[in-house]
């Protein structure tokens, strides 16, 4: 009972301190509800202990994960304990409040010379909290070999994220991004508050997913002889591409993800998009092939052959084994550009949609999209795919993720489905982020670091009952013309900053021209992660 009129103790002096919020050089991003700055600060030592709620496991994971960053930036190796086993002072701590009033991600952080304490409903929101404290720990950069300073300044801050789904997707299809990469951009998600990593897995040009029932996925699927240069321009680079994920590779990174408190949410691409895989079991195709695995960009006409049952029991068992290996609730399964060009000479794709009444062929995809879902939600899982799941009619259940602008979106929530928005304008991070002229060569666009910043998730035509309907957003990487590590972080980055504000900061807190001061200390703390980014 102590603890909790403390803690509202905590959050009446906060909210009563809001002006003083905009006189500190505290920069934290994505920037938290409310900090108030006092004249505490405490010193982290060789003998600071790290102490968490005894008994749970996720504050144990939170408080390993803490000790690891400090030993690696600050080299000091502490000592990791439990509330139960240390009462004294010197040491930061892990707590759990039930009622902390906070939501399921919120955190409350309270420094005092003695402590520093940490408290949280849930381990998710105690570890935003760590993440909070390891940007106090490197406010201020020190001119020496370690990457923090052992002094975080005095401060109580209260913060929760405004949205649940706070995404990054990677395409690793156009070009392979190898294990140890994947792990470094989790990490990126995780120092920014983001809780879901969209791994898009599959493509026309490689299938990049083990699975042990189809091993021509991986032995064929993976492989493109070579490359076109540039925009389709008929010439090619001579250079085979290839790269795959083995199912340990996989369970490795999702426990790396998980340990960050990141969900995955693995997508399997169908009915289009699928040239890999065809290449590899052609039988599944209307046409039934030969094909090949793409070397050029664009839409394909060789999609899944939808007549086929044989086609549905293929990608129930590469399902199987998917739904195996991500522990989250979601499944993305792609459905975007799928041209409906061989489905219409297709005699057994004729023959589904005469049998099943469909009026067309964008009904045949709907059934495709549909059937695929059943077997979903049979399995406990939930189906989210692009905005063109929507034509044909929706799945009953599914979740919609809305590229092409903000419509799909908007029509989603008015029907009472969960979305996600990527609108391309200003979730599209393949797009050119300044002149073309002085900018890397790009797929084209123009989305600014502003432009990230001021997006509004919510578009403005919905009630507020359905803008409940607004799980959150994420920003797309699509990696067509991304060879390098070093280029694909030079288009994330400082754009995933901004969206990192996006998706966690109150609207009503934000403001461009603070998150642009805060910017220039956080830039340093990524300089010192060796993170490349495109300079403000
Ligand atoms: C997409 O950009 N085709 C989803
Ligand atoms: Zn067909």
């Amino acid at each position: 009972m102590k603890k909790l009129v403390l803690l509202v103790g905590i959050i009446l002096t906060i909210y009563s301190c809001q002006e003083q919020e905009s006189k500190t050089d505290i920069s934290i991003i994505p920037k938290p509800l409310k900090i108030e700055v006092t004249k505490q600060s405490f010193s982290i030592n060789k003998n600071t202990a790290i102490v968490f709620q005894h008994g749970d496991d996720g504050f144990e994971k939170a408080a390993l994960y803490l000790k690891d960053e400090i030993l690696k930036n600050l080299n000091l190796d502490l000592k990791v304990t439990t509330t139960e086993n240390y009462s004294g002072n010197n040491s930061v701590v892990l707590d759990q409040e039930e009622d902390a009033g906070i939501g399921l991600e919120g955190y409350l952080l309270d420094v005092s010379k003695k402590n520093v304490s940490i408290t949280a409903q849930t381990p998710n929101g105690v570890f935003y909290g760590v993440q909070t404290l390891l940007q106090l720990l490197s406010n201020d950069i020190p001119e020496k070999e370690n990457q923090f300073g052992n002094v975080v300044k005095g401060v109580k801050i209260y913060d929760k994220p405004r949205f649940e789904w706070r995404g990054m997707h990677l395409d690793v299809c156009r070009h392979f991004y190898d294990k140890e990469f994947v792990k470094r951009y989790i990490d990126l998600l995780a120092m920014h508050k983001m809780n879901t990593f969209h791994w898009h897995l599959t493509e026309d040009q490689g299938w990049r997913i083990e699975i042990k029932k189809y091993p021509k996925l991986t032995e064929v699927g993976s492989f493109r002889d070579e490359t076109v240069i540039g925009k389709n321009s008929g010439k090619f680079d001579g250079i085979p591409h290839s790269g795959f994920y083995s199912q340990e590779d996989i369970k490795e990174i999702v426990q790396y993800a998980s340990d960050r408190f990141i969900t995955i949410v693995p997508e399997i691409e169908m009915p289009g998009h699928s040239l890999a895989a065809l290449a590899a079991y052609p039988e599944y195709g209307c046409a039934g092939g030969p094909y090949k695995v793409a070397k050029t960009w664009g839409v394909f006409e060789d999609v899944y052959c939808a007549g086929n049952d044989k086609t549905f029991e293929f990608l129930e068992n590469v399902l199987a084994e998917v739904v195996q290996l991500f522990p989250g609730k979601y499944i993305h399964i792609g459905g975007d550009e799928c041209p409906k060009k061989q489905w219409e000479v297709c005699s057994k794709c004729q023959k589904r949609i005469k049998d099943e009444g469909l009026e067309n062929e964008f009904e045949l995809q709907s059934y495709f999209i549909r059937r695929v879902e059943k077997y979903l939600l049979a399995n406990d899982k939930k189906l989210i795919g692009w905005d063109e799941i929507l034509e044909g009619g929706l799945a009953p259940e599914a979740t919609v993720m809305s590229w092409r602008g903000t419509e799909g979106g908007i029509k989603s929530a008015k029907m009472g489905h969960y979305v996600v928005m990527s609108p391309n304008d200003e979730c599209y991070f393949d797009h050119y982020q300044g002149e073309p002229e002085s900018e890397p060569f790009a797929i084209g666009g123009f989305t600014s670091l502003e432009d990230v910043y001021k997006y509004e998730p919510i578009p403005k035509e919905l009630s507020e009952a359905e803008a409940k309907y607004i799980l959150g957003a994420q920003a797309n990487v699509w990696t067509e013309y991304i060879v390098t590590e070093e280029h694909l972080e030079y288009m994330i980055l400082p754009r995933m900053c901004a969206l990192s504000e996006v998706v966690w900061t109150d609207s009503e807190s934000k403001n461009y021209e603070s998150f642009l001061k805060s910017l220039s200390t956080h830039l340093k703390r990524l300089e010192r992660k060796s993170y490349n980014y495109r300079p403000i």
